[in-house]
């Protein structure tokens, strides 16, 4: 047994103890078949030649920009009306593309490629500069002239059957034709991998890469571009997961970019934080290497403030859904309920002890031999009954949906399936199976819009037993395979709009494309009300449609760390809502931990306790007396800040920021922040200090510049600087930012205004409001206001003149 097969049987021994011998043994039969399948049904990899641009030989200029070509390849530049700039390599072009929502935004004709002083092309925004070189070195910089981001030549490796010819490196293939624009074209994508390296300023921070399990600061290391189930629960380092988005948002002094590379292939991001020399001027750049399997290399450019930055990606690639008010309520959920008794004794035991909450989730147990859009009728008897009793309760219920079909004729969804021929096949004609919750399984191809309207149409089910909202999972998609990977072949043929193509080029998609089957069909199916959706596997775009969660975050302070990084990482990624199991997803918090995670969560945007089979209890009333008292105190605190989230998830929609920001949001060049990975701001108002640690009962947080109070003892700290301030069990530190203004519940249960003090003599403050208008697509108002604090008195005035129509409570006035 070589060391592979020693990796390979371990991993089968663990696959079979996790899940059953049978299932074991089917999961390394799945293995098999895919290895097999791979084989005949890829192209083998022969010998490769490297190939970078070579010297440039001319420019044409388009609308925005123009094609600068060189001896072997050739770029677009592109700026976009909303400041976007494109840049495609080789003939790549910006569509088609699954992130962006609207094909290409219209160009912006005031951009012009010109001839630089030094035997390059720039191209001239008003937001920023491109710079290409001689040889095809791309430099992003500021209006003011200041560089941003240096890419280096690129460099493909191609099959050496379409190059033939002994130069090897930057020899031109014979099989390269001509573009429209008289310049070389390649073949580029089936087969052609590339790379390309980059430099950003010494003292720049990498943040994005969708969701991992530290940061949301991307340490140096390489993180891979591959949606993951990380099979058991992850912990942090443990990369990737399930929802990557090849982007990066890069902080430096200098300013703020978001570099997007639109290509869903695997692939991968090395990165390397820079230093700085000291005073020397012998800085060493942070670096990046991204290097893909295949596909177009492509990329879009955002420069500006971290706000205009995520605005700006919004504006391309989709605004955030908004939930339903009720989706930012508390969510119970767990793998395991037993049957509709146990449902109900759980919702009965948050009455009576007056908790508010506002979902509840069925798992996978819930259906009948683990086969989607059933229900086990012997457990959940009457689920439409069950599901009207408690919305009398206020409490709605959201259901799993996975991708994977049984594979058994009988079964009313794959009959229909097979019938419309919606499943994935491989390179021979055959349906794929994989081994999943219900067994052997067939998964349908979402990239086929036949595919997207008939699992759409599924939801008809769903809503007919009385679910408000859907849970997607296991849709990187998972497959369980006892070695080689667990998805599909990546043989595995796809339609890909109609392109076709295979799995190499679906798979990161995959995710994405089921959420917009699922927000289509919920549409259709229910048009009066906002679909309420979220899923575990996902991409650039995937905010179109819904949100996301941590999935399986191991239990344990490293495990409560990691679903705070990977809930900053999401939003920085364009993905505002989201939130971890809280409580973790394995085995049993300690009360401690339990309490520490359930405060975080309260502030999160998805707050919901989820778990394991095998998993202890989630229900704050099983860790104690002091554990309740301080989770319903977290609870009502989320309920009280409900008109906040509603403003904040209208504002994401309206403006790509997320609820939840890193502390450096609107001081980003503020170095210390950047590195502050313990704390957040939850919208401007509010900046959150979770404890992270265990034991811990006092803690440290940074705060931004200006004036902030602490909400509970309303004392005034002093920003830019580190303070120490008490974290008992029993609340985490929050403070409001000095002149802001906070829209919450009153004692009265109406609507009011919670402002905070602005500082005598400084510019004052304000606020937004947008109120809740139902759970459909009324329209709804952005109210703003300002905040004056004038002889000793707080003023607050709305921005239209109109007047102030909710009660003012003001807080830290001395
Ligand atoms: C996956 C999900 C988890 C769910 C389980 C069973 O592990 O991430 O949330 O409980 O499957 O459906």
């Amino acid at each position: 047994m070589d060391a592979r097969d020693r990796v390979r049987s371990g991993k089968l021994v663990r696959s079979v103890k996790a899940v059953g011998t049978a299932r074991g043994l089917r999961s390394l039969r799945a293995a098999w078949q895919r290895r097999r399948s791979d084989a005949v049904g890829l192209p083998r990899r022969g010998p490769e030649l490297a190939r970078v641009p070579g010297p440039v030989i001319g420019a044409d200029p388009e609308p925005g920009g123009g094609v600068v070509r060189f001896a072997r390849s050739s770029l677009r530049v592109r700026v976009t009306a909303g400041g976007a700039v494109f840049c495609g390599w080789d003939g790549a072009e910006p569509e088609p593309s699954y992130a962006l929502a609207h094909g290409c935004p219209e160009v912006d004709e005031r951009a012009v490629l010109e001839p630089d002083t030094v035997g390059g092309w720039r191209v001239v925004s008003e937001r920023v500069t491109v710079v290409v070189s001689r040889t095809g070195a791309v430099e992003v910089r500021t209006p003011g002239g200041v560089p941003l981001r240096r890419d280096l030549p690129p460099r493909w490796w191609e099959p050496a059957a379409a190059a033939p010819g002994p130069e090897g490196e930057g020899r031109m293939p014979e099989a390269a034709g001509h573009g429209p624009e008289g310049c070389p074209r390649w073949p580029a994508g089936e087969g052609a991998r590339w790379q390309q390296r980059s430099e950003v300023a010494a003292d720049a921070r990498f943040f994005g890469l969708g969701g991992r399990s530290s940061g949301p600061r991307l340490r140096d290391g390489r993180y891979r571009l591959w949606n993951t189930d990380p099979g058991g629960a992850f912990r942090p380092g443990d990369d990737p997961l399930s929802l990557t988005v090849p982007i990066q948002l890069v902080v430096a002094d200098a300013g703020t970019h978001l570099v997007f590379h639109d290509n869903s292939w695997d692939g991968a991001v090395t990165l390397r934080e820079g230093e700085e020399g000291e005073g020397s001027g012998h800085d060493r750049p942070g670096r990046c290497r991204l290097r893909m399997e295949g596909g177009p290399l492509r990329y879009w450019v955002i420069v500006g403030t971290p706000a205009r930055v995520l605005h700006g990606w919004a504006a391309l690639t989709g605004s955030p859904a908004v939930p339903p008010a009720w989706a930012l309520g508390h969510h119970h959920a767990r793998w395991g309920f037993g049957d509709a008794e146990e449902v109900r004794r759980v919702v009965a035991g948050y009455r009576e002890r007056g908790l508010p909450l506002s979902a509840l989730h069925l798992d996978i147990d819930h259906f009948a031999g683990h086969r989607v859009f059933t229900v086990d009728s012997g457990r959940f008897p009457d689920l439409p009954a069950l599901a009207a009793e408690l919305r009398t309760e206020g409490v709605r219920l959201v259901s799993i949906v996975d991708p994977a079909v049984k594979a058994e004729p009988g079964d009313a969804v794959y009959d229909s399936g097979s019938a419309a021929d919606v499943f994935v096949r491989d390179a021979r004609g055959l349906e794929v199976r994989g081994e999943v919750w219900p067994g052997e399984s067939v998964f349908p191809d979402f990239t086929d819009p036949r595919a997207r309207k008939w699992w759409g149409a599924l939801y008809a089910e769903r809503l007919a037993q009385g679910f408000s909202g859907v849970w997607h999972d296991m849709n990187e998609p998972a497959a369980f395979g006892a070695f080689g990977g667990t998805t599909l072949p990546r043989s595995a043929r796809h339609a890909l709009e109609g392109r076709g193509g295979d799995h190499r080029e679906a798979h990161n998609v995959y995710g994405l494309a089921m959420a917009r089957a699922g927000y289509e069909g919920l549409r259709e199916l229910r048009p009066q009300e906002r679909p309420f959706l979220f899923s575990r596997a996902g991409w650039a775009g995937l905010q179109r449609y819904g949100g996301s969660w941590s999935g399986d975050v191991a239990t344990g302070w490293p495990g409560l760390r990691a679903s705070l990084a990977l809930v900053l990482g999401l939003g920085l990624s364009g993905v505002p809502y989201s939130g971890p199991d809280i409580g973790g997803f394995t085995g049993s918090p300690s009360p401690e931990l339990y309490l520490r995670w359930f405060q975080l969560g309260a502030y999160l945007p998805l707050f919901r306790t989820h778990s394991a089979l095998t998993a202890g209890r989630r229900e704050p009333w099983e860790f104690g007396p002091r554990v309740l008292e301080s989770a319903a105190a977290a609870l009502r605190e989320r309920q009280r800040l409900q008109p906040y989230f509603i403003t904040l998830a209208q504002l994401a929609a309206r403006t790509g920021a997320p609820y939840v920001r890193p502390v450096w949001w609107r001081s980003p060049k503020d170095r210390a922040l950047r590195d502050c990975e313990d704390a957040f701001l939850l919208g401007d108002a509010l900046l959150v200090a979770p404890v992270l640690e265990e034991g811990a009962e006092r803690r440290t947080v940074r705060l931004p510049r200006g004036r902030w109070y602490d909400t509970v003892t309303g004392v005034p700290y002093e920003g830019p600087g580190q303070v120490v301030l008490d974290a008992p069990l029993s609340r985490i530190p929050v403070l409001a930012r000095a002149g802001s203004v906070v829209p919450v519940t009153g004692a009265d249960g109406g609507l009011e205004l919670e402002v905070w003090a602005p500082v005598a003599g400084r510019k004052g403050g304000g606020g937004v409001l947008v109120e809740d208008r139902g759970d459909g697509w009324e329209r709804t108002e952005v109210v703003r206001f300002t905040t004056r604090l004038r002889a000793g008195e707080v003023r607050v005035e709305r921005e239209d003149g109109a007047a102030v129509d909710h009660p003012v409570r003001v807080r830290g006035l001395r």
